[in-house]
């Protein structure tokens, strides 16, 4: 019965840890798939994770089921970090947040969600969107358009022809959106730019939809969710996904959650039934570990403000590589204009070069990135930027 399965390509994305790791040159540099690293190239478990771990460890005393919906004390710390207390408390129960196996559980509940409320929904996401995006979204079964987003030659949002298509979107749809260090270009919505995305969705009626997997790596807790916290306030319904993966470093833990906001407190709870029953069919039940990390940290202030100090040095270690990358690059006399990569924002910046110069860096330079051009900024480190600068400049001359 299996015999006549075809093979299928390797993940865009994953594929490339594989062949990175099986690279026996020295000089590899890894900028493919998105995981924080330190100045040695190293992923190290936060300092306020390991804490909490310990913790957990002394104190936890059964290691029971959780049920569908995943533990009520991480749903409600996340749901604070996410919407801020004021707001949260004035959305009271209008707001339900279920905790799921990492960003992409969440991703794939909210598509079930979605299914079942509208089987003939269509979801818009960005050109380009992160690649798992797709098939997340498209085998819960749903149809998939996309609006224009990034411009190429200005390294720009496109945000008229963005709008326009919005514009054309009804009720009945839904419109996914980046939350903060859109995935794969890095380039984000400004706060003027939120406010008319608001404006159009509510004149329009269609659903927002927010994928948060990188608050904190951007500008700052409160400055990532700008957008996130002003159509929550304002939208008679929102859907947010949100990941601990990158910004609590909890990768392997599987640690996420669906948030979502219904017109009324009804709904909401009739909502939690049908996200429960997709959770349910689909995996049971969320893993414990890494939710009950974040909600030990969430909730403890002296293990909090530790987060806070680590998260703040990623996210400046990376600003501070964008620009350093940017001066690298002028410094080496590279004519070609690559001061956009300073001006977005999180792990990732397209290089902007074209399929064959990603392969010539991949195949003989051993420097991995996604075929897009994507890189994760992160990978860059003092020992590894000269080399990727005069990489980039040798296949930009060939
Ligand atoms: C990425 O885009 O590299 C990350 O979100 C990891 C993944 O699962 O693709």
């Amino acid at each position: 019965m299996f015999q006549t399965l075809p093979a299928l390509p390797a993940d865009p994305i994953l594929g490339l840890m594989a062949s990175y790791r099986a690279d026996n040159n020295p000089n590899k540099i890894d900028l493919g798939i998105g995981i924080y690293k330190n100045e040695n190239g190293d992923t190290p478990v936060m300092t306020a994770v390991k804490k909490a771990e310990d913790m957990i460890w002394h104190s936890q005393i059964t290691k029971s089921y959780v049920g569908p919906t995943g533990s009520a004390e991480y749903n409600a710390v996340v749901a604070e970090l996410l919407l801020g207390s004021t707001l949260n408390d004035s959305l009271g129960k209008r707001r339900i947040t279920v905790q799921s196996p990492g960003g992409c559980g969440g991703l794939r509940l909210a598509a079930e969600f979605i299914k079942s409320a509208n089987a003939d929904a269509t979801v818009w996401v960005s050109n380009p969107t992160w690649a798992n995006h797709i098939p997340l979204l498209g085998s819960a079964g749903l149809k998939i358009e996309e609006y224009p987003y990034y411009d190429y030659d200005s390294h720009s949002v496109k945000f008229d022809e963005m709008i326009e298509c919005l514009s054309k979107i009804g009720s009945g749809d839904v419109v996914l959106l980046h939350g903060c260090c859109h995935n794969p270009c890095g380039a984000d919505l400004n706060p003027e730019q939120w406010q008319q995305i608001r404006d159009v969705a509510l004149k329009q009626g269609f659903t927002v939809f927010i994928d948060l997997a990188y608050q904190g790596l951007g500008d700052g807790l409160e400055e990532d969710v700008y957008g996130t916290r002003l159509l929550a306030e304002t939208l008679p319904e929102l859907i947010i996904v949100s990941s601990c993966s990158k910004n609590f470093g909890l990768y392997r833990e599987r640690t996420g959650a669906m948030t979502l906001i219904s017109e009324n407190e009804a709904a909401a709870a009739v909502a939690t039934t049908q996200i429960a029953a997709g959770a349910r069919a689909m995996y049971s039940m969320p893993p414990d570990h890494g939710a009950a990390i974040v909600q030990l940290i969430l909730s403890d202030d002296a293990l909090r403000s530790q987060w806070d100090t680590e998260l703040t040095e990623m996210r400046d270690r990376i600003n501070g590589l964008r620009a350093q990358f940017v001066r690298q690059i002028q410094s080496i006399g590279i004519d070609q204009d690559f001061s956009f990569i300073e001006r977005e924002k999180g792990m990732f910046s397209f290089l902007g070069v074209n399929v064959d110069q990603v392969q010539s860096l991949v195949n003989d330079y051993s420097i991995y990135l996604v075929n897009s051009s994507r890189i994760n900024v992160a990978g860059i480190n003092d020992s590894n930027i000269e080399y990727l600068a005069n990489s980039l400049a040798a296949v930009l001359k060939a």
